[in-house]
């Protein structure tokens, strides 16, 4: 397949573009390469997806909705998997601004850019944040999740609304995905796996918001990206091309649409003081821990419903924290030397 990847040169994108190359698929990246983080880490892995066949990259913005338009004609995907946009709960109550460009401008743009050169499957990132304020456990696709508490989670629940309207009206088929903390190998140094590693191997306080009383359905890289890879298969069938299908419990199908929203979580969420314990462990070093008061936008708890992912592919993120956390562990300390 003809696969563009949005945001290859970012921690989800660079693992599912490098997935889809080995199994042979010709893949083209776009990515900005901004400095939201550490830029040196964006460009060390590309450089792992420069070396391989059937890659192909673009760094442009998606706002620039000529260049977008210019890719498509060129390279005429079958299949887009729109990971790229400005991530991020806490960085997005200093600086909401910066998630309108890129989430909300830039899926718009995607959107036309598939309008105009139909695909078979768009695929789009949004996030277990779009559930906000949601306090029934576990989150299903079809709870209403109408209470956003940071812009982030807003601008990615407005792309799911935007891409909505997309599918019914151009025909667009389309899965949002609703990603649960994702962690592993060549991850996201804003995030708090990373950040506490760096911290307890310097010596320096590491931060336990909510007093630790937080928990979070980690999701293992591997295991998300084989679910990204299965899900581009389970392309969400027309209203009208429904007959004789089964429904499956608890679809997220629109009604309307070829539209289909699926979390990609553990499915299992645990204590952040667990993720403390497992880096501990890994690194065989004691972190010096601080108890703080729950920042505002984060929620206290997220926990995935993962039993539409499992009908739909025949599998669910197994990987627990004592098992992924090494990975990680492992790769940092000879990424970092
Ligand atoms: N990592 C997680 O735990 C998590 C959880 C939920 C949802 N998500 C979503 O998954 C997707 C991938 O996340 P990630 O962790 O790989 O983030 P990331 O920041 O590592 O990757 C995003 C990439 O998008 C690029 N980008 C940003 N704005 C752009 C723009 N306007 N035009 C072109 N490129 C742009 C960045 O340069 C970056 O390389 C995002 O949509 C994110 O919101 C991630």
């Amino acid at each position: 397949m003809r696969i563009l990847v949005t945001g290859h040169a970012g921690f989800i994108g660079f693992h599912t573009a490098r997935a889809l190359l080995r199994e042979g698929h010709e893949v083209h990246g776009l990515d900005s390469v901004n400095d939201y983080y550490d830029v040196n880490l964006k460009h060390r892995r590309l450089a792992q997806l420069q070396d391989q066949p059937g890659f192909s990259e673009t760094h442009a913005s998606l706002e620039d909705h000529e260049s977008l338009l210019a890719l498509f004609e060129r390279f005429r995907p079958e299949v887009v998997i729109h990971l790229a946009a400005q991530a991020g709960v806490r960085y997005s109550v200093e600086n909401p601004r910066a998630y309108l460009g890129a989430n909300m401008v830039g899926s718009f743009n995607m959107l036309e850019a598939c309008r105009f050169f139909p695909v078979k499957h768009l695929l789009l990132a949004s996030t277990s944040s779009a559930y906000g304020a949601n306090e029934k456990f576990p989150f299903e696709e079809t709870d209403h999740a109408v209470h956003p508490i940071t812009l982030y989670a807003a601008s990615k629940g407005a792309m799911e609304l935007m891409a909505h309207s997309y599918a019914h009206l151009f025909g667009t088929p389309t899965t949002a995905f609703r990603f649960f903390t994702v962690y592993g190998p060549w991850g996201r140094p804003d995030m708090a796996y990373f950040l506490f590693t760096r911290a307890i191997l310097e010596g320096r306080p590491i931060a336990l918001f909510n007093h630790g009383e937080s928990w979070r359905d980690f999701t293992f890289i591997d295991d998300l990206v084989g679910s990204i890879r299965r899900l581009v298969d389970c392309v969400p069938p027309a209203a009208d091309a429904r007959e004789g299908m089964s429904a499956i419990p608890g679809d997220s199908l629109s009604p309307v649409a070829p539209y289909r929203l699926v979390n990609i979580g553990a499915g299992q969420p645990e204590k952040v003081t667990t993720l403390v314990d497992a880096l501990e462990k890994a690194l065989g070093v004691p972190a010096k821990r601080e108890l703080k008061p729950r920042p505002p936008g984060d929620v206290v708890k997220t926990f995935a419903n993962t039993d539409l992912l499992q009908a739909l592919t025949g599998q669910r993120p197994s990987t627990p924290l004592d098992a992924g956390i090494p990975k990680f562990v492992e790769w940092y300390r000879g990424h970092y030397n």
